[in-house]
Parts: structure tokens; sequence; C-alpha cells
């Protein structure tokens, strides 16, 4: 039986940690649930930049790209949308690439190169992402995003339900995970209570975006699974 193991940072990450296994990047809130929305959405395409810099000079060689993300919740002067799930409609996205940067999604995507293969994991897709994993049989390393280098709930729960769900031979880590997603579920009545518990959370709440923390703690909505091709720096449907 293959493993899953997980890691509640990028940074906990080992040398060769991810060679030959598959990454799945979490960030419940919100970067990686926006990234399955972009390309339930018809996107041709989610370019993830790390820095909100870069993702400006990438636009420019892609002049019909919208420029997407967030620094401290909001986009940034001259992007185009936000991390809002929620504004990913089929009328702003579809056919269209999205070049986007937020605070630790999109440089946890690029951490986990060394995979190999690198899929997005939101709690709306994770039946469709496990059987994804199940279907191709390798390692799993869980790499929670985390928020401004300190451990996130809301990434901890996300990753529980996967490794609960896969029913992999679970790692120490991995099973801490399973353990904290059960505990602060059956602590808080259900997922979205738990998510809303979250210190990030409830910075989103306080800011106005109650409604995207709503939606991310949805079970089973996508059957949108997103793979990152560092190769060439894309990300697309499975
Ligand atoms: C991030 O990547 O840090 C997050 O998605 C932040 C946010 O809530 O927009």
């Amino acid at each position: 039986m293959p493993t899953v193991d997980c890691v509640a940072l990028p940074e906990h990450l080992s040398d060769g940690q991810l060679v030959g296994k598959i990454a799945v990047v979490i960030d419940i809130l919100r970067a990686t649930t926006t990234i399955v929305e972009i390309l339930t959405h018809g996107a041709s395409c989610v370019v993830p930049v790390a820095s909100v810099d870069g993702a400006r000079i990438i636009a420019q060689d892609r002049p019909d790209a919208l420029l997407c993300g967030e620094r401290s919740g909001t986009p940034p002067e001259g992007f185009h949308c936000g991390n809002s799930p929620l504004e990913y409609t089929l009328e702003t996205v579809a056919d269209k690439a999205c070049v986007i940067s937020t605070t630790n999604g999109t440089r946890a995507l690029h951490m986990c190169d060394r995979a190999h293969r690198v899929l997005i994991g939101s709690i709306t897709n994770t039946p469709s992402l496990c059987a994804v994993l199940a279907d191709d049989g390798r390692d799993v390393v869980l790499v929670c995003s985390g928020t401004d280098g300190k451990v996130s709930l809301e990434d901890c729960i996300g990753a529980g339900l996967i490794v609960d769900q896969l029913g992999y031979s679970a790692t120490d880590n991995a099973a801490l995970m399973m353990h904290a997603a059960r505990g602060a579920i059956e602590r808080f009545g259900g997922v979205r209570y738990a998510i809303e518990s979250s210190f990030h959370a409830k910075c989103l709440i306080e800011m106005g975006f109650g409604d995207d923390v709503a939606f991310a703690s949805q079970l089973d909505t996508r059957s949108m699974v997103p793979e990152f091709d560092p190769a060439i720096g894309e990300i697309h449907p499975v």
C-alpha cells in the first residue's frame, strides 16, 4: 500500500522528500480553492507566480491574460482579479490564461517542483483528488501552505480529510492531521464551523470575505483536479 506523508509548512520539506512522489499543495483559504474554481470555469491555464512583480512581468508577455491574486487579502495595484474563489465565473475566465500570485499558496507550489507530480488540493475537490491519487498509486506528500510561515488550522483540516479519505498507510505527521481534522470537525460540529474557527478564516470574515470561507469549506462540490507542471510553469486539469 502506498504511503501518505504530510508537512504543516512547505519549509518543513526535507531534501529529497518529494523525489518520485506526488505532492499535493493545499491552501484552503484561499489559493488552491480558487485555482480549482478558475479551471472549473474554463480558463485555458493558470500560471502561478511567487512574487507580485514576477506576475506583472509574465503578464506583459501574455497581453490577453488576467492578472490575479492578493497581498494582505486584496488585489495588488493593477491586478484584474483578487483571490476570491467566487470571482471566477465563466464570464470572467473562460478561455483566458490567469497569471496568479498569492502570499503563500503560489509560493508553496513552486517549493514542490522536485516532486514527480504536483497536484492541487482543496476541500471542494477532495474525493476527485483522492481518485486521481489512487489511480496513480505513488506515495503522496501533502504540503500545507500555511500563513506567513505559521501553521494554518484550515490547511491541516484539508490535509486530514485527504488522509482519511485516501486510506493509505499514514506517517505520524499524516495521522496527526487526520486526528486533528476529525477532532476539530467533531468539536465545532461540522467542517465549515471547524474551518471558521481558524485564525485566517476569522481575518477573512472580518475583511468581508465570509462567503469565501463558507464556499471553501464545502466537501465534494468540484470534480476538477488541477496539476502544476513546473517545467512549463502552468497549471492544467489532470
Ligand atoms: C495565500 O496564498 O496566502 C492565501 O490564499 C491568502 C488569501 O486568503 O487570499
